[in-house]
């Protein structure tokens, strides 16, 4: 606290990211990267872009890659908008397009960078909670609101809505915009961006920080009606005019023509998923059903928090969050074959104690 501070900086609740850890040769299963490398096109275009050309500023549209990312998906390009990853997209959403009267609605259980940005821009919300089994119930949404904001697979549970439930709630909310942040939708779901050529209150958030290996780069975007793509770009123009630099447009277009690499990556993980819900499973954990680059689990007979603790001490991170209804829960991500044996083999040790 300081004099100095403006009176809403003493307000804020920043948001808390995973550790980075500084030390290397840890197992690093906290913050849902993506255990293969980005696809060698991208380090070669970023390479490229290596080039006296870095004093110039990049585009401030950074329209190749709103031109790639509209092509990939079938859409045009002033349905695109880009971000510093798509948590700074996110930012922009909450103060161009969610701020209203009525309040903002998500779920109990979900990103925990929501209420963060409420509290940043002071927008109203009311948080609807997850039912019993911590899945969305779409019929608690059936309330007044100024608009709704669901992650889908959700963050941290990995549950998934399908298409079908998401239209429902469209239907349901002709008048107010609809946020769908699909972050993690490549690992087993299907986006609803073909929705928003019928939907012009749907926007759909993606980033490039999971699925295509990139959360170095910080490239995220959104995709809906122009007139929802142009509120975000006043905000952003008047507020950074360059989000994307030059080696980021450039890595971000290769990563996504890179359809080959992307789509074995992808299922890579999926595979690696599965093999660690089956192991966790024999352990006796109970594991929430995952279309995601995660799971999350509980042991019926181990606290959670302690196994995070004794995991660190096997320099194995994993994600636990203190919060009501899920501290007695494990975010644990994707991470190589091995290390998800070393993990599960840590886990039985540590079990056995
Ligand atoms: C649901 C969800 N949305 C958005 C993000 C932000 O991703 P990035 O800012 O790396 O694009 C995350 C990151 O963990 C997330 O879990």
């Amino acid at each position: 606290m300081s004099r100095f501070w403006s009176p809403i900086v003493q307000t804020l609740t920043p948001y808390v990211p995973g550790e980075q850890p500084k030390i290397t040769n840890l197992i690093k299963l906290n913050t849902n990267e993506n255990p293969f490398g980005p696809s060698p096109r991208v380090l070669e275009a970023i390479k490229a872009e290596t080039a006296d050309t870095l004093r110039l500023y990049p585009d401030p549209n950074a329209d190749r890659l709103k031109q790639t990312i509209a092509a990939y998906h079938g859409i045009a390009a002033n349905e695109v908008f880009v971000g510093n990853g798509s948590d700074e997209v996110l930012a922009h959403v909450f103060m161009a397009l969610l701020n209203h009267e009525k309040p903002l609605l998500f779920a109990d259980i979900t990103y925990s960078f929501y209420p963060t940005y409420c509290s940043l821009y002071g927008v109203k919300h009311r948080v609807v909670p997850l039912d019993e089994n911590m899945r969305i119930r779409l019929a608690d949404y059936d309330q007044e609101c100024g608009a709704i904001i669901i992650a889908n697979p959700n963050a941290p549970t990995g549950i998934l809505l399908s298409t079908a439930e998401i239209e429902l709630l469209l239907q349901a909310h002709p008048d107010v915009v609809v946020v769908v942040d699909e972050a993690y939708v490549d690992f087993g779901g299907e986006t609803v961006i073909p929705l928003i050529k019928r939907y012009p209150n749907l926007l759909v958030i993606h980033t490039l920080s999971k699925s295509r290996s990139l959360a170095g780069l910080r490239v995220g975007f959104a995709v809906g009606h122009p007139e929802l793509i142009e509120a975000l770009d006043r905000v952003k123009n008047s507020f950074n005019s360059y989000p994307l630099d030059r080696l980021a447009i450039a890595g971000s277009v290769a990563a996504i023509e890179d359809e080959s690499y992307f789509r074995r990556t992808c299922q890579g993980v999926i595979d690696t998923r599965e093999k660690l819900v089956a192991g966790l499973k024999l352990l006796g954990f109970d594991v929430l059903p995952s279309a995601a680059n995660f799971i999350f689990a509980r042991h019926p007979q181990h606290d959670a928090a302690t196994l995070a603790a004794n995991l660190r001490a096997k320099a194995i991170l994993v994600r636990h969050f203190k919060q009501e209804r899920i501290n007695q829960y494990l975010r644990i991500s994707i991470g190589t074959d091995a290390e998800c044996e070393a993990l599960v083999d840590a886990l039985q040790q540590i079990i056995a104690q």
